[in-house]
């Protein structure tokens, strides 16, 4: 079975100062795959600079990993012929955090609508293609007759960004890549946003990689969770599991701070990590760890599946075996 997304040993380099010497590593080698025979919602999550939006990018096409490859049906992401490239763009579609960039000022809100449905040809008829927009319309909570004829401005941030949701949806994606989707809107609409996407998954069989940097959010949506701490996973199994009973110290630290953290700006501001190491030595979250021990700094920690259902980045559990290369995302199946 060839999956619809496929990572293998991915990962992402950034070059930069003055002499493109500083060299930032954004993600480290990571193996993933979505099968479309298995819809999910993988929650990705993990605080600010973690490689998250690195991810998503890698896995849109926007940048080209450093090392490894993406895949979509198997092939190279790079290299799509252009009926691949058809393909790719109808069902791997993407919501950004910040929707206001992707409009333009100067068209009303219903060419974001129409503009997919004429360019993937999914009407026959132009009353079919407004009836579609407006089915769309209303799946995400929003009127078309309040909405339809405005300009971009003249609608709230959480209209935008539910105007972007059913953007994806008219386009009946395999997958949709919703990178903190709802961290620019009020808590109120939230919900109702991270509704339509469990709806969208539910009755279309749609898989979501939901991008957050918000646990509690990340716990009320996805199936499965992958826990990103500096570019490496620190934690990935069925969020059930994995939010009750953390096994990684950092993912415990952050369950610990729920409350805390719900306020976006303690979070963002916490611990921001500037010093990134390149080398390679050592577990990333040991000088942070309240458990580290001295081979934490001296050696790597493989993740180590300790359920059947779920992994670990830590030496803790290093007397269950290390995730064969290749099979988290099996862990990460099994919600
Ligand atoms: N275009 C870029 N050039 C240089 N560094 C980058 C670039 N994009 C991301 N980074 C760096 O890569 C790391 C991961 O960033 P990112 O994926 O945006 O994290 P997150 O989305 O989890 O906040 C950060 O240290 C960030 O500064
Ligand atoms: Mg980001």
């Amino acid at each position: 079975m060839t999956a619809l997304i496929e990572l293998r040993g991915a990962t992402k380099t950034f070059s930069g100062g003055v002499l493109g010497r500083e060299r930032t590593i954004a993600l480290e080698p990571l193996s993933l795959a979505i099968d479309p025979e298995r819809p999910r919602i993988i929650a990705v999550v993990g605080e600010s600079g973690s490689g998250k939006t690195t991810l998503a990018r890698l896995i849109l096409g926007l940048i080209e990993p450093t090392e490894g490859q993406v895949l979509f049906k198997g092939h190279n992401v790079h290299a799509l012929t252009s009926a691949q490239r058809g393909d790719f763009r109808q069902h791997v579609q993407a919501v950004f955090q910040d929707p206001y960039e992707v409009y333009n000022p100067f068209y009303r809100v219903d060419h974001v609508l129409m503009t997919p449905v004429r360019k993937f040809r999914l009407a026959k008829t132009r009353a079919d293609a407004h009836r579609q927009v407006a089915d769309a319309l209303r799946a995400v909570g929003l009127q078309p007759g309040e909405i339809l004829g405005r300009y971009p401005h003249q609608l709230s941030g959480g209209q935008r960004q539910r105007i972007m949701v059913a953007r994806a949806l008219l386009l009946r994606p395999r997958v949709i890549i919703a990178d903190e989707p709802v961290s620019m809107v009020d808590a109120s609409l939230r919900a109702t946003i991270l509704g339509s996407l469990r709806t969208m998954h539910e009755e279309l069989g749609i898989s979501i990689l939901y991008i957050t940097h918000d646990l509690a959010t990340a716990y009320q949506v996805a199936d499965s969770i992958l826990v990103l701490y500096r570019a490496t996973v620190a934690e990935a199994g069925a969020v059930e599991p994995v939010v009750k009973s953390p096994r990684h110290p950092y993912t415990q630290l952050l369950i610990g701070s729920i409350p805390r953290v719900s306020t976006e700006r303690n979070w963002a501001t916490e611990e921001r990590q500037e010093d990134r190491r390149i080398s390679a030595e050592g577990c990333r979250f040991a000088e942070r760890c309240p458990k580290a021990m001295p081979r934490c700094l001296s050696a790597t920690p493989a993740l180590f599946q300790t359920e059947d259902n779920r992994a670990a980045a830590c030496f803790l559990h290093a007397d269950a075996a290390a995730l064969p290369a290749g099979q988290l995302s099996k862990v990460l199946a099994l919600a």
